[in-house]
């Protein structure tokens, strides 16, 4: 245990600071081993308060500090482990502090710190503090100039805004100053310096300004960068359509970095990314890391005004950026590519991911009101939640009117650090609506549940809805929010009834949205009646996921494969089989044959695959195959309220047994009929195509045997063309339980000799074997030690790790705890030199009070182990302490 328990802080106590800096100048002389930073401020009293100045500061070596120009004298600062406090300053000063740092050092990638030979900053959510003495918060906007110094191994310098000036130096080293007009907290700083290559392109704003466009990246992936370029062109423009938001400065640039915690970050001017996020060629990159690549480059894109021009008050607000980000860029892609697609997969993410949060010890408002480490809290609560919120105000104010609102958002706060609760209030004033029962979404944690019953007594038709919502720590007691409920009536024809045509009446308020009902339900329990109908409808309920609640309204699965078939919404029409498909798996009792149900629904959805490969829009085949898809196991598993593994497990692989072998000739016809013959490229023509086939693939090698199968499996990677068809082929054959491992075995090894130098095809490699159904934790350990793999990029640390503790669920719970082991020597292993992803790995321990019979146990006896050893950094420490208290 550590000495000192690091303390919680609390939205409560936040009081804005009465001296601020408000301009910065920094001076960055790069030289082997060691950095040292000079940073000038100019300091100012904003309010009457406090003299003293507190600044962050950690693993810094003070140099020198002066104050307006005069050497401080002992007594009039005191130094401490993590701040500098100025004593008595006057209203006005210019501090000048110079201090050491070592970048070649930093493990944590927090701050200063090299990639391979690239120097480059993370400072969201507090590393600034680790480059320099600062007030380390995002109440305090200064305006920033940076001036890098660096010897000329490292010719391409960078800091955020505009280019001021360049120059070689008498003795060769190279000298360049940027400039940043717009104030901006500390955690949107940033620099690199290295021997990067360059990818120009520009675009030209609303207003006919030129904005120069730069992505750069080591030389030897300058050629993967054209797709993200493109994705940023496409991603200026439409914000400036959809939001009205133009760029602002002269230059955007980008900048790939292989060693990154997170997936990219938005630096003001100088965004840099993760390669998995940026990066991407038909050999390198999958299907679905195309679609990661354009909603991260946009979504780092939008937080130029939402988190940048308009930032956050305190760390507590954080999904005021991140949930309204998160929000445009879903709206982005679903304007890209298919909105329905698009919303189907987020729910899938939300119900497995946020829903399991949510249900255990780390559960939190989108809001929180407390932490120990802020680096925990970008969560999926946080992101996801927070992007559901702003959904359904969007939904209950319509398009228009949410325009107006973040129009008004963005107009009174520009330049200003902002609370969630200034943006309600914009919402609230360009609506005239009253928001306060909907502010409960972001203070109150947990998801709420929605209860719906029916009833049908001559030509009136009722539907009663309930809410609630489950208590999570530290809350007991939870009041309604107000959720907007979509929903349409179907005849038995299974037409959707026009709303307009229909007698309706509640006691609360709702609206007519084009062909849907939207019911404002904001207490505790409300009804809806319609009269005057000659048969009892069928109910098309949360219609698009209105809200992100669990739904709790018993159907027959007559009605559900009704719904199926005939719900014009797509995503209802999903969420229909989705349910059947768990209530098969939930209720699968060790040999019980597949419902005829479900084998007749996937007969009618594999002939219309098969025409849709033909002359069908790839929404139809996106849509196909996403219906098609058996739920993971994440998914199932937040289904049920207690998690017996081994039959879940036992139940999917026993469905998607039975689904394969009865249908196994419309799969293989589905397969063939959905091959390529043309070059690959990464449109919805062929992305839609491929998934199709795969799928069918999945399907296809779990009805196949022997050589019929070996050599279906051997042609499909041979033939592939890229990398989405070569990792569909491993996958299958890691899957099959037929397949002679040998096979699979060559399979990997061809797949790792061809690609062998691509950083992100060996992440695939890695990530492939760790998810595979046999893949124990032993053989985590050996795929450790192999000679690609490295424990200290973050991604190699994903590919093997969290892919087996977050999608490969019977091996990470076997029943001998060698799962919860492997997890748990591991974010021992990276406690002290990457807290951020040893944390990130210890939380799926913390979900142990799910689970039944011998697992609790061994979780909490991993989380124990932990709790126990020295020098637990605040990011484990917090996990883990929630996760034994619960
Ligand atoms: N601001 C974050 C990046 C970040 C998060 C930095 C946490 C430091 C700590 C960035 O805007 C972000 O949200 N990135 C996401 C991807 C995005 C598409 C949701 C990420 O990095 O995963
Ligand atoms: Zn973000």
């Amino acid at each position: 245990m550590r000495d000192a328990e690091p303390k919680a802080i609390r939205l409560k106590d936040y009081e804005a600071p009465a001296l601020q800096i408000r301009q910065v100048h920094l001076a960055f002389e790069i030289q082997p081993g060691e950095t040292t930073v000079t940073s000038t401020l100019q300091i100012e009293r904003v309010r009457p308060g406090e003299t003293d100045l507190r600044l962050d500061g950690q693993e810094l070596e003070l140099l020198d500090v002066t104050l307006d120009g005069e050497s401080l004298s002992a007594n009039a600062y005191q130094l401490d482990e993590d701040s500098l406090t100025l004593f008595d300053l006057p209203d006005r000063c210019e501090i000048r502090i110079v201090n050491r740092i070592h970048p070649e050092r930093n493990t944590a990638l927090e701050g200063l710190y090299k990639s391979g030979n690239l120097y480059c900053t993370q400072c969201e959510a507090e590393g600034f503090r680790k480059i320099t003495y600062y007030q380390d918060r995002p109440d305090v906007l200064a305006k920033f100039s940076t001036t890098i110094t660096a010897g000329s191994a490292y010719p391409v310098l960078l800091s955020n805004g505009n280019l001021v000036d360049q120059q070689t130096l008498n003795d060769g080293r190279r000298q360049v100053s940027w400039e940043d007009p717009y104030p901006k907290p500390s955690y949107l700083f940033a620099l690199v310096a290295g021997d990067l290559a360059r990818l120009e392109d520009s675009f030209t704003t609303m207003s006919g300004r030129e904005v120069k466009l730069v992505i750069y990246s080591e030389p030897h992936n300058i050629d993967q960068c054209d797709y993200a370029m493109d994705v940023l062109k496409r991603a200026m423009r439409w914000d400036e359509q959809r939001f009205g938001r133009e760029y602002d400065l002269d230059i955007f640039m980008i900048v790939a970095v292989e060693d990154f915690n997170m997936g990219a970050m938005e630096n003001k001017g100088l965004n840099i990314f993760n390669t998995s996020c940026v990066l991407a060629s038909k050999d390198t990159a999958t299907d679905p890391s195309y679609m990661r690549v354009e909603g991260v480059v946009a979504h780092e894109y939008f937080h130029n005004w939402s988190g940048n021009r308009v930032t956050c008050r305190d760390w507590f607000q954080l999904s005021l950026k991140e949930g309204f980000t998160v929000f445009r860029d879903a709206e982005f892609s679903s304007d890209m590519n298919s909105r329905t697609v698009k919303r189907i997969e987020d729910v899938n993410f939300l119900r497995s991911v946020q829903f399991a949060e949510d249900a255990g010890p780390l559960s939190h408002p989108i809001r929180p009101d407390s932490y120990i480490e802020i680096s925990n809290f970008y969560t999926p609560t946080v992101y996801e939640k927070g992007a559901e919120v702003i959904g359904m105000l969007h939904t209950i104010l319509g398009e228009e009117v949410f325009r107006r609102g973040s129009d008004l958002y963005f107009e009174r706060h520009d330049g200003e650090a902002a609370t969630t609760d200034d943006f309600l209030a914009a919402m609230a004033d360009a609506s005239g609506r009253d928001l306060s029962v909907f502010q409960r979404w972001y203070v109150q944690a947990g998801t709420p549940v929605l209860a719906v019953e029916s009833r049908w007594q001559e030509g009136t038709f009722t539907l009663i809805l309930t809410q609630s919502c489950p208590p999570t720590p530290g809350q007991t007691e939870k009041l309604p929010v107000h959720m907007p409920v979509a929903m349409g009536l179907l005849d038995a024809d299974g037409k959707l009834l026009d709303p307009a045509t229909l007698q309706l009446s509640s006691d609360s308020e709702y609206d007519i949205r084009g062909d849907s009902i939207v019911l404002h339900l904001a207490t505790a329990s409300t009804s809806l009646r319609v009269e005057g109908l000659a048969t009892e409808p069928v109910v098309s309920l949360l219609r698009g996921y209105s809200a992100p609640v669990r739904l709790k309204y018993p159907r027959s699965p007559e009605i559900l494969k009704f719904l199926a078939i005939h719900d014009s919404d797509g995503f209802a029409a999903w969420d229909a089989l989705q349910t059947l498909l768990v209530d098969e798996i939930g209720s699968y009792s060790g040999r019980r044959r597949v419902s005829e149900t479900l084998i007749e629904l996937f007969a009618a959805l594999l002939e219309q695959a098969q025409a849709a490969v033909i002359s069908g829009s790839d929404e139809d085949r996106f849509m196909l195959a996403a219906r098609l898809s058996l739920p993971q196991e994440s998914y199932l598993f937040e289904q049920f309220e207690q998690v017996d593994v081994d039959a879940l497990c036992a139940g999917r692989d026993a469905l998607q047994q039975a689904l394969a072998a009865e249908l196994r000739e419309q799969w293989l016809a589905l397969y063939q009929a959905a091959r390529s013959v043309d070059a690959y490229q990464p449109d919805a023509a062929g992305m839609s195509r491929r998934a199709l086939c795969n799928l069918a693939l999945g399907f296809v090698a779990v009805a196949l045997e022997g050589g019929e199968l070996v050599e279906l499996l051997e042609a499909h990677y041979s033939q592939a063309d890229n990398l989405t068809d070569r990792r569909a082929a491993l996958v299958a054959a890691l899957h099959s339980t037929s397949l002679d491992s040998a096979v699979s075995r060559r399979l990997l090894q061809r797949f790792l000799d061809a690609f062998r130098n691509e950083a992100l095809v060996v992440n695939q490699w890695f990530s492939v074997q760790a998810g595979s159904p046999t893949c124990s934790a032993q053989d985590i350990q050996t795929l450790a030690a192999h000679d690609a793999f490295d424990g200290r990029n973050p991604n190699k640390i994903r590919a093997l790790y969290s892919a087996f503790a977050q999608a490969n669920l019977r091996n990470f719970h076997a029943a001998d705890g060698s799962g919860y082991q492997l997890i748990a020597d591991t974010v021992l292993a990276l406690n002290s030199s990457n807290p951020q992803m040893a944390s990130a790995l210890a939380k799926p321990l913390t979900r142990w009070r799910r689970f039944s019979g011998m697992r609790p146990g061994l979780m909490r006896q991993a989380l124990e182990r932990l709790a126990a050893a020295d020098d637990l950094s605040p990011d484990v420490y917090e996990v883990v302490i929630k996760g034994l208290a619960d």
